[in-house]
Order: structure tokens, then C-alpha cells, then sequence
């Protein structure tokens, strides 16, 4: 172990529960039983690796991009039918106030331009005694600065959650029903799955199963559009950035580091490209070298990366909105609502819990 990494262990303390996730999530990558790093390793802060490859402040980056679909998204708050279709559906189905939790609640500046205009819509209608917000993330200082955003700006009450809504879902909890989940930027269409596995399976499932933990009554998700003759390979172009390629490579180095430096990252090249099979823009690294990697703790275990296999460690899936709604049925959820934004580029989606069928 080199002196970077035992300084970082010193700084850290005793391992966090997302490393030692990590840590196990890697092996399982490694033997090829996942089909992916999703969601959350991308946004790991940057104490585990250092800046500037911190993907948090990749991402920030990456964003930037007019182009990039978070960014395309912001176009659907100003479209009238939002406002219409989406906030005054939720307002009026909610007399009595409501509980909003957030899941995967990301950065104060997303939480700023996407929750925050939403919140106010509803505090402005309902009185801001009628409804708490919760940011919800596995990363803790994300969830805790969405939480004191939300609490300067709009003065309503909110907590900050830290926990794997994938694991952890039966330790939320939330006040006042009904309870509504925001889905922004594509959250939970990232659901780590497993090789076999089909992935709108997995995600159908992961949605239902929160749901019914928390009772969430709605979900306000976002996802891609594409009309009929659109090829969705064209996502591809704003994700083959420098800033996204940095954001992949920042999960190598917590990879490395969770393999005790016996991983190169700078070995690898990055790659991002479109799979037309699964509908997935899928985001790795391909070693230029053999890699024999110990298992720690080490036992006498190891496993090799070969020169040339690709290691999918995000994927970015799109479905079309026939796809999505299947998907929401399967979940036990209908969509009641959803508005397309004028480029064609991202729609907005009210599900609503219909119980099983
Ligand atoms: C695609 S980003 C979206 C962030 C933000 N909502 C936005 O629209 O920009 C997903 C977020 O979910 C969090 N996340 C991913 N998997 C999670 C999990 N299993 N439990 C809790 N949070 C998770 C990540 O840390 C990240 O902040």
C-alpha cells in the first residue's frame, strides 16, 4: 500500500458502508456476475480519490453541456403543460399537504433549478406548515446540503436522509401522507442489476418495492423522448466528453483504492458507447495490459482483467415512452400524466399507484 492510500485510509477513518459496497460490488463486476457500477459510484465524493478527479466535480461539469440530458431536462419546467399537467395535478391531489422525498437527490445546484421551483408551487398553495421535503442520497454531504438548500430558500420543514433506497427502503420513513417521490435526472432508472437479468425487470421491481415500503402514492419521474423514426444512439454524443470520461475514470481510482492499488487505472482507456440491444449507453474502461488483481483481504485469490475486456461501469439506459409506461405498469403504477418538452428531447411523467392488478 503506497503512502497516498494510507493517508487517505487516516483521513477517511474506518471504512464507510459505500466502501465496503464498493469493494464488494467490484469483485462481483470483476467475476462478471454484475452488469454494471451504477449510480452511485459515480458521484462518490472527492475524499475518496482526490481532486481533481472527484466525480462529483466531474458531473458538475458534464452538465454543463446544453446538450447533456440533465441539462435538456431544465426545458421541461418552463414548458406550460408542466405546470398544468404535473404541479397542479400534484396540488390539488394533496388538500391536506404532503410529504416530498427526493430520491437520489444529487447536487444543490440540480435540487436548486428542478425541486425548488416545484416546492415553492406547492408552499405558495398549500402553506409551507403543509409539506416536508426529504433529500434522499446514498452520499452523505450531498443529501445534507440538498436538506439546508431547501431550508434557506423555501423555509419549509426537511430532513436529510442518508441510505440505499435500493437496500434500505424499509428504514425510511416519512410524515405526512400522501407521499410523493421525485424522480429527477433518470434516478432509479440506474438500478444496479446483475448479468441475466433483464434491466426494466430489476427497475419495475426496485420501483414497486419502494413504493410499497414507503407508500409513495405518486412518482414524478423524468425520462428520454424520442419520436418513432429518432434513433436513440443520438444521446450518444453530449456523454463522449472529456468531463464524463474524467467522471468514468474517478471510479477506477475508488476501485483502485478499494482493491489496495493492485488495479492501474492508468492502464485503461475509456470508452462510452451506444449498445443497440440493450438501449443502453454503456460507460467503461478496457485494460491495455493483463491485470492479476488480489482480492482483499487477500487469501491467495485473484482475479484477472484481460488486455481488451471492456468493464461496464455505468450505464445510461433509454427506453422510449412505450417502454417506460410498460415499465410503470409492471411496477403497479399508471401514468395519469406526462408532458414532452418542445425540442422532443425529455418527458416529464406523473405515475400514480394503482395496487396490484
Ligand atoms: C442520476 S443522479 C441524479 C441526481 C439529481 N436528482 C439530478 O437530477 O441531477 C443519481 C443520484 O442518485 C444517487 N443514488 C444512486 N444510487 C442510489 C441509491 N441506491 N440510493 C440512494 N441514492 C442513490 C446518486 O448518489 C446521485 O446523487
Amino acid at each position: 500500500m503506497n503512502a497516498y492510500s494510507t493517508a487517505l485510509k487516516e483521513q477517511v477513518g474506518p471504512m464507510p458502508q459505500i466502501i465496503s459496497k464498493l469493494r464488494q460490488d467490484t469483485i462481483m463486476l470483476l467475476n462478471g456476475e454484475r452488469a454494471g457500477h451504477m449510480g452511485e459510484y459515480a458521484f462518490m465524493p472527492q475524499r475518496y480519490v482526490g481532486d481533481p478527479l472527484s466525480g462529483i466535480s466531474s458531473w458538475k461539469s458534464v452538465v454543463q453541456n446544453p446538450d447533456f440530458p440533465a441539462n435538456r431536462e431544465l426545458h421541461l419546467l418552463r414548458h406550460p403543460g408542466f405546470h398544468e399537467k404535473i404541479t397542479d395535478h400534484l396540488i390539488q391531489a394533496s388538500a391536506n399537504g404532503a410529504s416530498i422525498i427526493e430520491f437520489g437527490s444529487g447536487t444543490p445546484e440540480a435540487v436548486k433549478l428542478k425541486t425548488i421551483p416545484l416546492l415553492e408551487a406547492f408552499a405558495a398553495a398549500r402553506g409551507k406548515d403543509a409539506l416536508d421535503y426529504t433529500a434522499l442520497d446514498i452520499i452523505p454531504n450531498l443529501a445534507a446540503s440538498c436538506k439546508t438548500l431547501v431550508e434557506k430558500d423555501v423555509d419549509i420543514r426537511s430532513q436529510a436522509m442518508v441510505r440505499d433506497f435500493i437496500t434500505d427502503s424499509s428504514r425510511i420513513h416519512l410524515d405526512r401522507p400522501p407521499h410523493i417521490g421525485l424522480l429527477w435526472g433518470g434516478t432509479l432508472m440506474n438500478v444496479p442489476y446483475y448479468k441475466g437479468l433483464d434491466h426494466d425487470f430489476t427497475v419495475a421491481n426496485q420501483m414497486r418495492k419502494i413504493g410499497k415500503a414507503l407508500g409513495v402514492g405518486s412518482y414524478l419521474a423524468t425520462t428520454h423522448y424520442w419520436a418513432d423514426n429518432q434513433d436513440p444512439s443520438q444521446c450518444l454524443a453530449p456523454y463522449q466528453t472529456d468531463e464524463n470520461k474524467a467522471m468514468v475514470r474517478s471510479i477506477l481510482y475508488n476501485i483502485q483504492r478499494v482493491l489496495d492499488d493492485a488495479f492501474d487505472p492508468e492502464l485503461c482507456d475509456i470508452t462510452i458507447d451506444y449498445n443497440h440491444t440493450t438501449h443502453t449507453i454503456e460507460m467503461g474502461a478496457v485494460s491495455r495490459v493483463d491485470q492479476i488483481v488480489p482480492i482483499p483481504p487477500f487469501n491467495g485469490a485473484s482475479l484477472t482483467i484481460k488486455a481488451g475486456q471492456f468493464l461496464n461501469l455505468v450505464n445510461s439506459v433509454k427506453l422510449d415512452p412505450f417502454q417506460y409506461d410498460t415499465l410503470a405498469q409492471k411496477a403497479d403504477y399508471r401514468v395519469i400524466n406526462s408532458v414532452v418538452d418542445e425540442q422532443n428531447h425529455q418527458r416529464a411523467v406523473l405515475l400514480q399507484y394503482r395496487g396490484p392488478a
